[in-house]
C-alpha cells in the first residue's frame, strides 16, 4: 500500500453490486446491475459528495461500503489511523468494530426514529448496543454531550419524536448516529425531506461536526445544488456507473461529460439573462435490468455517434482528482457545447 492509498479513507476497486430478479422459466437467472465497476477514493477529512437521477445506484454503493449489499465483483478497502480493513475478507469481529467506525443517516427522520423512544433512549440505545459504555451515568452523559453539540437541550430528551418538527427529527438522527464517536459516515439524501429553509440548518450542522470530530462523509443527493454548498469533491453516477468526479469548483467550473453539464444546467440560474448552454435532459433512465450497450448515456446523449452505441468508454484522467468517461469529452471541449 502506498502513501496516497493511507489517505484515503475508502477505495473501492471495481466494485459491482447486483441484485437477483429471479429466474425466467427458461433462460438464465436475471440480475439489476445496480453499481457497476466503480473505482473511487474518498480522501480522508473529505466532504464527498455522490449525485445522480434517482436510481442510478447511489444508495446501493452507500451500503456496500457498510457490507449491507451484494457485492457480485470487486472490493473496498477502509483505512483510518488506527485499523484497516479489506472487507471482502473481515471477520466477525472486525466487522462489529468496523460497525462502531461508520454510521449512516438516512433520508427520512420520520421513519428512522422509534416513535415509542424517548430521544434520550433513541440515543443511548447505539452505545449500549455497542457496549460502549459501562454505566447509566456514563451513557447519559455522553448522551447530554452529543445532545448538546446537536443543539437539543435537556428538556427535548424526556420527550417522544412526534414532538419535533422535520429538522429537529434529522438533528436528532445526527446525534443517534455521531455518539458513538464514528470516522466516516454515509448521509444518504439527508435534507430531501426537508423544507429548503431547514435545509441550511441541518447542513451547517453536518459541517461543523465535521470539524469538531475529524469527520469524513459520502454526502449521497440527486440534488447538484445541495452537493455544490457543502462538498469538496463530487463524484457524478449514472446507471450504476461513474461518469465524472473533480474538485467541487472544477466541475461546477468546467463539467466535462455531457450528463454533468445536462445536471448543471438543471439548477436554476440566478442571473435572469443566462439562457447560455441549458441541455435539457430528455428521456427516463433505462432499467438497470437491462442497461443499453455501448455508453450506458447515449439513449439520452445529444452528442452520441456510433461508437458510443458500441463500445464502453474508460475514465479517462484529466488530473489525479478529475475523471471523466466519454467518448466525446475532448471533441466537446474544442467545439465548445
Ligand atoms: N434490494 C433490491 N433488490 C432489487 N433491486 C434493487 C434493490 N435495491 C435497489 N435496487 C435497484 O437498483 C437500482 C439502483 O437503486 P438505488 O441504489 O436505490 O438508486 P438511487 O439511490 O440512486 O436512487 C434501482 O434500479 C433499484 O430498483
Ligand atoms: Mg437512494
Amino acid at each position: 500500500m502506498n502513501d496516497q492509498a493511507q489517505n484515503n479513507i475508502i477505495s473501492t476497486k471495481n466494485l459491482s453490486v447486483s441484485f437477483p430478479l429471479g429466474k425466467t422459466f427458461f433462460g438464465p437467472k436475471l440480475f439489476v446491475k445496480a453499481v457497476s465497476n466503480i473505482t473511487l477514493d474518498i480522501p480522508r477529512g473529505s466532504f464527498f459528495g455522490l449525485v445522480g437521477e434517482s436510481g442510478s445506484g447511489k444508495t446501493t454503493f452507500g451500503r456496500a461500503l457498510l457490507k449491507a449489499a451484494p457485492v457480485s465483483n470487486g472490493h473496498v478497502e477502509y483505512h483510518d489511523e488506527e485499523v484497516s480493513y479489506n472487507l471482502n475478507d473481515i471477520t466477525k469481529e472486525e466487522l462489529k468494530d468496523y460497525r462502531k467506525r461508520m454510521q449512516l443517516i438516512f433520508q427520512d427522520p420520520y421513519a428512522a426514529l422509534s416513535p415509542r423512544m424517548t430521544v434520550r433512549d433513541i440515543l443511548a440505545e447505539p452505545i449500549e448496543l455497542m457496549g460502549l459504555t459501562s454505566s447509566r451515568e456514563e451513557t447519559d452523559e455522553k448522551v447530554r454531550e452529543i445532545a448538546a453539540k446537536c443543539r437539543l437541550n435537556l428538556e427535548h430528551l424526556r420527550r417522544f419524536p412526534h414532538a419535533f418538527s422535520g429538522g429537529q427529527r434529522q438533528r436528532i438522527s445526527i446525534a443517534r448516529a455521531l455518539i458513538s464517536n464514528p470516522k466516516f459516515i454515509v448521509a444518504d439524501e439527508s435534507v430531501a425531506a426537508l423544507d429548503v429553509s431547514i435545509q441550511a440548518d441541518v447542513l451547517n450542522l453536518l459541517k461543523s461536526m465535521q470539524k469538531e470530530m475529524g469527520l469524513t462523509y459520502l454526502f449521497i443527493s440527486h440534488d447538484l445544488s445541495v452537493i455544490a454548498h457543502i462538498c469538496d469533491q463530487v463524484a457524478v453516477m449514472y446507471l450504476g456507473q461513474l461518469v465524472e468526479t473533480a474538485p467541487t469548483h472544477e466541475l461546477f467550473a468546467g463539467p466535462k461529460h455531457p450528463y454533468t453539464k445536462a445536471l448543471l444546467s438543471a439548477i436554476p440560474s440566478l442571473d435572469p439573462d443566462d439562457d447560455s448552454k441549458a441541455q435539457r435532459l430528455e428521456g427516463e433512465i433505462p432499467s438497470p435490468a437491462s442497461p443499453p450497450p455501448g455508453c450506458k448515456f447515449h439513449t439520452r446523449c445529444p452528442f452520441a455517434t456510433d461508437i458510443c452505441k458500441k463500445d464502453e468508454p474508460q475514465l479517462d484522467y484529466l488530473s489525479v482528482t478529475h475523471t471523466v468517461a466519454c467518448h466525446h469529452w475532448k471533441d466537446l471541449e474544442t467545439s465548445n457545447t
